[in-house]
Protein backbone atom coordinates (compact mmCIF):
# COMPACT_ATOMS: atom_id res chain seq x y z
CA UNK A 1 0.00 0.00 0.00
CA UNK A 2 3.38 2.35 0.96
CA UNK A 3 4.60 1.27 -2.66
CA UNK A 4 1.44 2.32 -4.10
CA UNK A 5 0.90 5.65 -2.23
CA UNK A 6 4.72 6.83 -2.76
CA UNK A 7 4.22 5.59 -6.83
CA UNK A 8 1.21 7.71 -6.96
CA UNK A 9 3.28 10.89 -5.32
CA UNK A 10 5.97 10.47 -7.97
CA UNK A 11 3.05 10.17 -10.81
CA UNK A 12 2.17 13.87 -9.35
CA UNK A 13 5.22 15.10 -9.35
CA UNK A 14 6.05 14.73 -12.48
CA UNK A 15 2.72 15.60 -13.30
CA UNK A 16 2.98 18.96 -12.13
CA UNK A 17 6.32 18.99 -13.42
CA UNK A 18 4.97 18.32 -16.89
CA UNK A 19 2.11 21.02 -16.66
CA UNK A 20 5.05 23.07 -15.29
CA UNK A 21 7.11 22.68 -18.56
CA UNK A 22 5.47 25.10 -21.05
CA UNK A 23 6.03 27.94 -18.75
CA UNK A 24 9.43 27.10 -18.30
CA UNK A 25 10.60 27.12 -21.86
CA UNK A 26 8.84 29.91 -22.39
CA UNK A 27 10.92 33.07 -23.31
CA UNK A 28 10.40 36.67 -23.13
CA UNK A 29 13.38 38.49 -25.23
CA UNK A 30 14.11 41.88 -24.41
CA UNK A 31 14.17 44.67 -27.50
CA UNK A 32 16.20 47.59 -27.32
CA UNK A 33 15.20 50.59 -29.35
CA UNK A 34 16.84 53.95 -29.72
CA UNK A 35 13.34 56.06 -30.40
CA UNK A 36 10.92 57.10 -28.24
CA UNK A 37 7.48 54.84 -28.29
CA UNK A 38 5.55 56.38 -31.55
CA UNK A 39 7.89 56.35 -34.45
CA UNK A 40 9.13 53.57 -37.31
CA UNK A 41 11.16 51.93 -35.19
CA UNK A 42 8.29 51.15 -32.34
CA UNK A 43 5.93 50.03 -35.06
CA UNK A 44 8.56 47.08 -36.69
CA UNK A 45 9.25 46.17 -33.05
CA UNK A 46 5.62 45.62 -31.81
CA UNK A 47 4.40 44.35 -34.97
CA UNK A 48 7.51 41.74 -34.28
CA UNK A 49 6.50 40.74 -31.41
CA UNK A 50 2.76 40.39 -32.11
CA UNK A 51 4.27 38.26 -34.67
CA UNK A 52 6.65 36.33 -33.13
CA UNK A 53 4.28 35.40 -30.27
CA UNK A 54 1.28 34.29 -32.86
CA UNK A 55 4.05 32.13 -34.53
CA UNK A 56 4.88 30.55 -31.50
CA UNK A 57 1.71 29.85 -29.82
CA UNK A 58 2.44 32.18 -26.80
CA UNK A 59 5.39 30.79 -26.04
CA UNK A 60 7.94 33.36 -27.09
CA UNK A 61 7.62 36.94 -26.02
CA UNK A 62 9.39 40.35 -27.04
CA UNK A 63 9.20 43.24 -23.88
CA UNK A 64 10.42 46.09 -26.05
CA UNK A 65 12.83 49.08 -24.19
CA UNK A 66 12.12 52.43 -26.30
CA UNK A 67 14.04 55.90 -25.89
CA UNK A 68 17.26 54.02 -25.53
CA UNK A 69 16.39 52.45 -21.81
CA UNK A 70 19.23 49.99 -22.57
CA UNK A 71 21.90 51.86 -23.79
CA UNK A 72 22.88 53.83 -27.14
CA UNK A 73 22.27 52.40 -30.31
CA UNK A 74 25.99 51.47 -30.75
CA UNK A 75 25.71 49.88 -27.23
CA UNK A 76 22.91 47.58 -27.99
CA UNK A 77 24.94 46.53 -31.15
CA UNK A 78 28.14 45.77 -28.42
CA UNK A 79 25.44 43.92 -26.32
CA UNK A 80 23.63 41.73 -28.83
CA UNK A 81 27.19 40.69 -30.57
CA UNK A 82 28.09 40.01 -26.77
CA UNK A 83 24.95 37.83 -26.12
CA UNK A 84 23.55 40.01 -23.12
CA UNK A 85 20.85 41.53 -25.43
CA UNK A 86 18.59 39.75 -27.68
CA UNK A 87 17.11 42.27 -30.02
CA UNK A 88 17.63 45.61 -30.84
CA UNK A 89 16.16 48.33 -33.52
CA UNK A 90 18.73 51.40 -34.70
CA UNK A 91 19.51 53.53 -37.28
CA UNK A 92 21.82 51.87 -39.79
CA UNK A 93 24.10 54.53 -39.94
CA UNK A 94 24.65 53.52 -36.37
CA UNK A 95 26.04 49.83 -37.57
CA UNK A 96 27.88 50.93 -40.06
CA UNK A 97 30.79 51.79 -37.61
CA UNK A 98 30.79 47.86 -36.36
CA UNK A 99 30.03 46.72 -40.37
CA UNK A 100 31.25 49.28 -42.84
CA UNK A 101 29.75 47.53 -46.11
CA UNK A 102 26.65 48.15 -44.95
CA UNK A 103 27.62 52.31 -45.09
CA UNK A 104 26.35 51.53 -48.85
CA UNK A 105 23.24 52.17 -47.80
CA UNK A 106 24.35 55.39 -46.26
CA UNK A 107 25.72 56.88 -49.05
CA UNK A 108 24.65 60.14 -49.98
CA UNK A 109 21.52 60.04 -52.85
CA UNK A 110 21.95 56.61 -54.00
CA UNK A 111 18.66 55.54 -52.45
CA UNK A 112 15.92 57.86 -54.25
CA UNK A 113 12.60 56.98 -52.87
CA UNK A 114 10.90 54.11 -50.78
CA UNK A 115 10.47 51.95 -53.59
CA UNK A 116 14.04 52.23 -54.17
CA UNK A 117 15.15 51.21 -50.13
CA UNK A 118 12.49 48.56 -50.01
CA UNK A 119 14.57 46.55 -53.47
CA UNK A 120 17.63 47.07 -52.30
CA UNK A 121 17.36 45.72 -48.57
CA UNK A 122 15.26 43.13 -50.32
CA UNK A 123 17.24 41.94 -52.52
CA UNK A 124 20.79 40.95 -53.65
CA UNK A 125 22.45 43.56 -51.83
CA UNK A 126 20.36 43.25 -48.70
CA UNK A 127 21.07 39.28 -48.27
CA UNK A 128 24.69 40.07 -48.73
CA UNK A 129 24.82 42.95 -46.43
CA UNK A 130 22.98 40.70 -43.54
CA UNK A 131 25.45 38.29 -43.83
CA UNK A 132 28.79 40.85 -43.27
CA UNK A 133 26.54 42.17 -40.46
CA UNK A 134 26.71 38.69 -38.25
CA UNK A 135 30.48 38.24 -39.63
CA UNK A 136 31.49 41.31 -38.34
CA UNK A 137 29.10 42.70 -36.23
CA UNK A 138 27.62 39.27 -34.42
CA UNK A 139 24.28 40.66 -35.09
CA UNK A 140 21.79 39.10 -37.74
CA UNK A 141 19.48 41.03 -39.71
CA UNK A 142 15.78 40.03 -39.46
CA UNK A 143 14.06 43.14 -40.42
CA UNK A 144 13.83 46.67 -41.32
CA UNK A 145 11.90 49.64 -40.44
CA UNK A 146 11.45 51.81 -43.59
CA UNK A 147 11.44 55.48 -41.84
CA UNK A 148 11.77 58.04 -44.80
CA UNK A 149 14.22 60.99 -45.73
CA UNK A 150 16.44 62.58 -43.35
CA UNK A 151 15.44 66.25 -43.48
CA UNK A 152 17.16 69.07 -41.98
CA UNK A 153 16.04 70.72 -39.15
CA UNK A 154 17.38 73.33 -37.08
CA UNK A 155 16.46 76.22 -34.58
CA UNK A 156 17.72 79.23 -36.16
CA UNK A 157 17.30 79.95 -39.70
CA UNK A 158 15.62 78.97 -42.87
CA UNK A 159 18.42 76.82 -45.03
CA UNK A 160 17.87 76.53 -48.54
CA UNK A 161 21.59 76.67 -50.20
CA UNK A 162 24.56 75.83 -48.74
CA UNK A 163 25.54 79.17 -48.03
CA UNK A 164 22.84 79.29 -45.55
CA UNK A 165 24.25 75.77 -43.98
CA UNK A 166 27.26 78.19 -43.01
CA UNK A 167 27.61 78.75 -39.21
CA UNK A 168 25.10 76.00 -38.17
CA UNK A 169 26.01 73.61 -35.37
CA UNK A 170 24.84 70.31 -36.79
CA UNK A 171 24.66 67.40 -34.98
CA UNK A 172 25.57 64.01 -37.07
CA UNK A 173 25.35 60.15 -35.93
CA UNK A 174 29.15 59.03 -35.35
CA UNK A 175 29.06 57.91 -39.09
CA UNK A 176 32.08 58.77 -41.49
CA UNK A 177 29.62 58.91 -44.03
CA UNK A 178 27.37 61.66 -43.12
CA UNK A 179 30.54 63.62 -41.35
CA UNK A 180 32.12 63.52 -44.90
CA UNK A 181 28.65 64.89 -46.68
CA UNK A 182 28.35 68.20 -44.26
CA UNK A 183 31.72 68.76 -44.73
CA UNK A 184 31.50 68.47 -48.61
CA UNK A 185 28.61 71.09 -48.07
CA UNK A 186 31.02 73.06 -46.67
CA UNK A 187 30.74 72.92 -42.67
CA UNK A 188 31.91 70.53 -39.75
CA UNK A 189 29.38 68.74 -37.84
CA UNK A 190 29.27 67.35 -34.58
CA UNK A 191 29.26 63.79 -34.20
CA UNK A 192 27.22 63.07 -30.79
CA UNK A 193 25.64 59.85 -30.20
CA UNK A 194 21.64 59.50 -31.05
CA UNK A 195 20.90 59.29 -26.99
CA UNK A 196 22.27 62.98 -26.09
CA UNK A 197 20.84 64.46 -29.20
CA UNK A 198 17.59 65.68 -27.34
CA UNK A 199 19.56 67.23 -24.76
CA UNK A 200 21.94 68.93 -27.05
CA UNK A 201 19.00 70.47 -29.11
CA UNK A 202 17.41 72.05 -26.18
CA UNK A 203 20.86 73.09 -24.15
CA UNK A 204 21.51 74.65 -27.46
CA UNK A 205 24.95 72.68 -28.32
CA UNK A 206 23.95 72.13 -31.59
CA UNK A 207 21.66 74.08 -33.76
CA UNK A 208 20.36 71.07 -35.73
CA UNK A 209 20.33 67.32 -36.75
CA UNK A 210 18.57 65.28 -39.64
CA UNK A 211 16.17 62.89 -39.31
CA UNK A 212 13.08 61.47 -40.83
CA UNK A 213 9.59 63.12 -40.58
CA UNK A 214 8.49 60.60 -38.40
CA UNK A 215 11.11 60.60 -35.94
CA UNK A 216 11.14 63.96 -35.95
CA UNK A 217 7.67 63.85 -34.44
CA UNK A 218 8.47 60.61 -32.45
CA UNK A 219 11.23 62.20 -30.34
CA UNK A 220 9.08 65.71 -30.42
CA UNK A 221 11.95 67.60 -32.21
CA UNK A 222 9.58 70.46 -32.68
CA UNK A 223 9.84 71.54 -29.19
CA UNK A 224 13.47 72.72 -30.08
CA UNK A 225 13.43 72.91 -33.56
CA UNK A 226 11.65 75.35 -35.88
CA UNK A 227 13.29 74.82 -39.74
CA UNK A 228 13.28 72.17 -41.71
CA UNK A 229 15.03 71.63 -45.12
CA UNK A 230 13.21 69.17 -46.88
CA UNK A 231 16.68 66.86 -48.00
CA UNK A 232 16.66 63.28 -49.62
CA UNK A 233 19.94 62.77 -49.17
CA UNK A 234 19.75 59.89 -47.59
CA UNK A 235 16.99 57.26 -46.89
CA UNK A 236 16.67 56.33 -42.87
CA UNK A 237 16.84 52.43 -43.12
CA UNK A 238 16.70 50.86 -39.26
CA UNK A 239 17.24 47.83 -39.02
CA UNK A 240 16.16 45.34 -36.49
CA UNK A 241 19.01 43.05 -35.51
CA UNK A 242 19.05 40.26 -33.03
CA UNK A 243 21.78 38.43 -31.34
CA UNK A 244 23.27 35.87 -33.60
CA UNK A 245 24.68 33.79 -30.84
CA UNK A 246 20.68 34.19 -29.14
CA UNK A 247 19.42 33.38 -32.26
CA UNK A 248 21.90 29.96 -32.82
CA UNK A 249 20.91 28.90 -29.56
CA UNK A 250 17.04 28.88 -30.31
CA UNK A 251 15.36 25.47 -31.81
CA UNK A 252 14.68 25.63 -35.98
CA UNK A 253 11.36 25.93 -35.77
CA UNK A 254 11.98 29.27 -33.14
CA UNK A 255 14.31 30.53 -36.06
CA UNK A 256 12.25 30.27 -38.71
CA UNK A 257 9.50 31.88 -36.42
CA UNK A 258 12.02 34.62 -36.03
CA UNK A 259 12.91 35.33 -39.64
CA UNK A 260 9.21 35.42 -40.54
CA UNK A 261 8.21 37.66 -38.26
CA UNK A 262 10.84 39.68 -39.37
CA UNK A 263 9.22 39.60 -42.60
CA UNK A 264 6.14 40.48 -42.09
CA UNK A 265 6.81 43.35 -39.67
CA UNK A 266 9.26 44.41 -42.31
CA UNK A 267 6.09 44.48 -44.83
CA UNK A 268 4.21 46.26 -42.20
CA UNK A 269 6.76 49.05 -41.59
CA UNK A 270 6.24 49.47 -45.29
CA UNK A 271 3.02 50.40 -45.30
CA UNK A 272 3.19 52.35 -42.09
CA UNK A 273 5.60 55.17 -44.06
CA UNK A 274 3.25 55.30 -46.66
CA UNK A 275 0.11 55.88 -44.77
CA UNK A 276 2.06 58.14 -42.03
CA UNK A 277 4.34 60.57 -43.34
CA UNK A 278 2.39 63.17 -45.60
CA UNK A 279 0.06 62.85 -41.69
CA UNK A 280 2.92 63.42 -39.59
CA UNK A 281 4.62 66.19 -41.82
CA UNK A 282 1.19 67.95 -42.14
CA UNK A 283 1.07 67.44 -37.95
CA UNK A 284 4.92 68.84 -37.38
CA UNK A 285 3.75 72.15 -39.70
CA UNK A 286 0.72 72.61 -37.09
CA UNK A 287 3.34 72.64 -34.64
CA UNK A 288 5.20 75.44 -36.11
CA UNK A 289 7.50 73.94 -37.82
CA UNK A 290 8.79 75.80 -41.51
CA UNK A 291 9.39 73.42 -43.93
CA UNK A 292 11.62 74.91 -46.92
CA UNK A 293 12.93 73.10 -50.06
CA UNK A 294 16.16 73.15 -51.57
CA UNK A 295 17.19 75.54 -54.04
CA UNK A 296 17.19 74.70 -57.51
CA UNK A 297 16.00 71.35 -57.09
CA UNK A 298 18.82 70.23 -54.42
CA UNK A 299 21.18 70.45 -57.63
CA UNK A 300 24.37 71.42 -55.33
CA UNK A 301 23.99 69.51 -52.42
CA UNK A 302 23.75 66.10 -54.59
CA UNK A 303 26.78 67.22 -56.88
CA UNK A 304 29.05 67.98 -53.85
CA UNK A 305 27.67 64.89 -52.12
CA UNK A 306 28.08 62.71 -54.82
CA UNK A 307 31.37 63.77 -56.30
CA UNK A 308 33.44 63.71 -53.21
CA UNK A 309 32.12 61.62 -50.79
CA UNK A 310 31.42 58.38 -52.83
CA UNK A 311 34.68 58.28 -53.91
CA UNK A 312 36.15 58.42 -50.42
CA UNK A 313 33.75 55.28 -49.29
CA UNK A 314 34.41 53.09 -51.66
CA UNK A 315 37.22 51.06 -50.20
CA UNK A 316 35.04 50.77 -47.00
CA UNK A 317 31.98 49.30 -48.75
CA UNK A 318 34.00 46.97 -50.53
CA UNK A 319 34.94 48.57 -53.84
CA UNK A 320 33.14 50.53 -56.59
CA UNK A 321 31.58 48.04 -58.05
CA UNK A 322 29.44 47.44 -55.39
CA UNK A 323 27.51 50.91 -55.28
CA UNK A 324 27.62 50.12 -58.81
CA UNK A 325 25.79 46.86 -58.48
CA UNK A 326 23.29 49.14 -56.00
CA UNK A 327 22.89 51.68 -58.94
CA UNK A 328 22.09 48.77 -61.34
CA UNK A 329 19.85 47.05 -58.97
CA UNK A 330 18.16 50.91 -58.61
CA UNK A 331 17.97 51.17 -63.01
CA UNK A 332 20.67 53.66 -62.73
C1 LIG B 1 20.59 58.84 -35.54
O1 LIG B 1 20.43 59.96 -36.06
O2 LIG B 1 21.53 58.55 -34.80
C2 LIG B 1 19.57 57.81 -35.82
O3 LIG B 1 19.08 57.95 -37.09
C3 LIG B 1 18.49 57.94 -34.85
C4 LIG B 1 17.47 56.86 -34.90
O4 LIG B 1 17.77 55.75 -34.55
O5 LIG B 1 16.31 57.14 -35.24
Amino acid sequence: MKFRKNVLLSFVAAASLIAAAPAALATTFKMAIGDAAGGTQWELGSSFAKNLEQKTGGKHKVDLFPNGQLGSEEDTVNNAAMGVLDFSILAVNNITPFSPTVGLLTMPYVIQSADDAKKLTQGEVGKELTENTIRDAGVRIVGWAYSGFRVLTNSKKPVTTLDDLKGLVIRVPKNEIMIASYQAWGVNPTPMSWSETFTGLQQRVVDGQDNPYITVSAMKFYEVQKYVTNLRYIFSLEPLVVSESVFKDQKPEVQKAILDAGHEATEHSFKYLLETEEKIKKDLVARGLQITEPADGEKEWIAKATTTVWPKFYKSIGGKEKLDRALQTLGR
